[in-house]
């Protein structure tokens, strides 16, 4: 089987799908890998590195994508919806696609690619289970974006996060305030503790407090109806603004007295929730810094522009939409990995097995011939289910319709 790399076309993307110790395995599994000349020089990687694990360096993005029967990337088309158009004309008929896609947030994409006859593995799809956990992109990628978070905050802070006593006097620790605790908040939290703030933390999910005080910080207790707060897979459900307006309230309070908020609610596919409004920000301290990691959503600040820095009576509001890209080198190693163990997921010796019996292939496919699969996408496409695969039916040829 033959694997492409494609360098990474999205304004600003420094990351790339396969770092050169991710290659050796892949060559020694039989496969062949094909990467574009310069992918992961951005994030570090060399194309004589890639040479030198095995792999081939092609200077041809049309020859890359031609040669490939599948292609990882870090942006499949979704995500990359105007650089990554051109690329649409090169895939054909058959190709296998694996690459974080952003389906829900741009689904007609995934229909163009079905159109195209590509089968794709849209890999936010990835269910949120214990054996798909070294595949999972999304909780790789928020887990940097929670820790460049922080740092981000602690940068532009005109304060230090720890307390220190010195000869010229005691200097309070910086106050934190975490708000959604899934994969970002909870590294967000600890990356602050280990630079010695006093962090609070708060999340719809009653279930997460444990985990924040593990961490060292203190969870806010809110007089918020959230019993049925968790919908599938682990996730937050959106809630209503009835409820929001009385978070916002009662969250106000604390967001006042803190010196860094660093904001991570999301609820997938649907617009971040509206936690902090623009009187909120007015009532913290000139100085402080709000990092608003939901951003790509809308925010879950009032005053937030993506990819912005907004200031607002001397507070500092940063909607940063890719700080894993900031993070080239790791954000990069850790993609390889996640993508390589969902190739080990979709083969048998060098060729496809598309098992959909398999809860983690079934909930990942998006495209398959010719069609939209997935059914959350064919709803928000406005498309009819598809008839149910009867138990026991053989793996799908995926490339049946050729
Ligand atoms: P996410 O990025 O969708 O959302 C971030 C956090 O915001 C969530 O914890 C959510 O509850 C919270 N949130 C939503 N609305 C909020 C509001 N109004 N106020 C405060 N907080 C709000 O979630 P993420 O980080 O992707 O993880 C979601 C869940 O999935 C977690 O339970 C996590 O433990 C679980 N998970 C399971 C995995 C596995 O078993 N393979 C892998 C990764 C995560």
């Amino acid at each position: 089987m033959i694997i492409s790399v494609p360098k990474e076309t999205y304004p600003g993307e420094r990351r790339v799908a396969l770092v050169p110790s991710s290659i050796p395995p892949l060559i020694k599994g039989g496969h062949r890998v094909l990467v574009e000349a310069g992918a992961g020089e951005s994030a570090g990687s060399l194309d004589e590195a890639y040479r030198q694990a095995g792999a081939e360096v092609v200077a041809d993005r049309r020859q890359l994508f031609e040669s490939a029967d599948v292609v990882l990337q870090v942006r499949g088309l979704g995500a990359n919806a105007q650089a990554g158009a051109s690329d649409l004309a090169l895939l054909r008929e058959g190709q296998v696609v694996v690459a974080p896609c952003d389906p829900l947030g741009n689904p007609q994409a995934v229909g163009q690619l079905a159109e195209r006859g590509v089968t794709l593995f849209a890999m936010e799809m990835i269910p949120r289970i214990t054996r798909a956990q070294s595949m999972d992109v999304l909780s790789s990628m928020a887990t940097i974006s929670g820790y460049k978070a922080v740092l981000l905050a602690a940068d532009r802070l005109p304060k230090m996060f720890p307390l220190m006593m010195t000869a010229a006097g005691t200097l309070t620790p910086a106050k934190v305030f975490v708000i959604g605790a899934g994969v970002a908040g909870l590294q967000a939290i600890a990356s602050a503790r280990r630079l010695g703030a006093v962090v609070h933390a708060y999340d719809v999910r009653p279930a997460v407090k444990e985990q924040v005080e593990s961490l060292g910080a203190k969870f806010v207790e809110m007089p918020l109806e959230t019993t049925d707060a968790e919908g599938s897979g682990g996730y937050a459900k959106q809630l209503g603004e009835e409820f929001y307006q009385k978070q916002r309230e009662l969250m106000a309070r604390t967001v006042a007295a803190s010196d860094v908020v660093i904001t991570t609610a999301a609820i997938p596919g649907k617009p971040s929730p509206r936690l902090i409004t623009a009187d909120a920000v007015r009532g913290m301290a000139p100085g402080s810094v709000v990092v608003d990691l939901a951003a790509e959503r809308g925010g879950n600040c009032e005053l937030t522009k993506a990819d912005e820095q907004v200031i607002e009576q001397g507070v500092h509001i940063f909607g940063p939409t890719n700080l894993p890209s900031e993070v080239p080198t790791h954000a990069s190693q850790m993609l390889a990995k996640n993508l390589t163990n969902f190739l080990k997921l979709i083969t048998r010796g060098h060729e496809f097995y598309l098992n959909l019996q398999d809860d983690v292939v079934r909930g990942t496919l998006a495209a398959c011939r010719k069609e939209v699969v997935h059914p959350q996408l064919r709803e928000l496409l406005g498309l009819a289910p598809l008839p149910v695969r009867p138990e026991g039916s053989p793996p799908i040829d995926h490339l049946a319709a050729k």
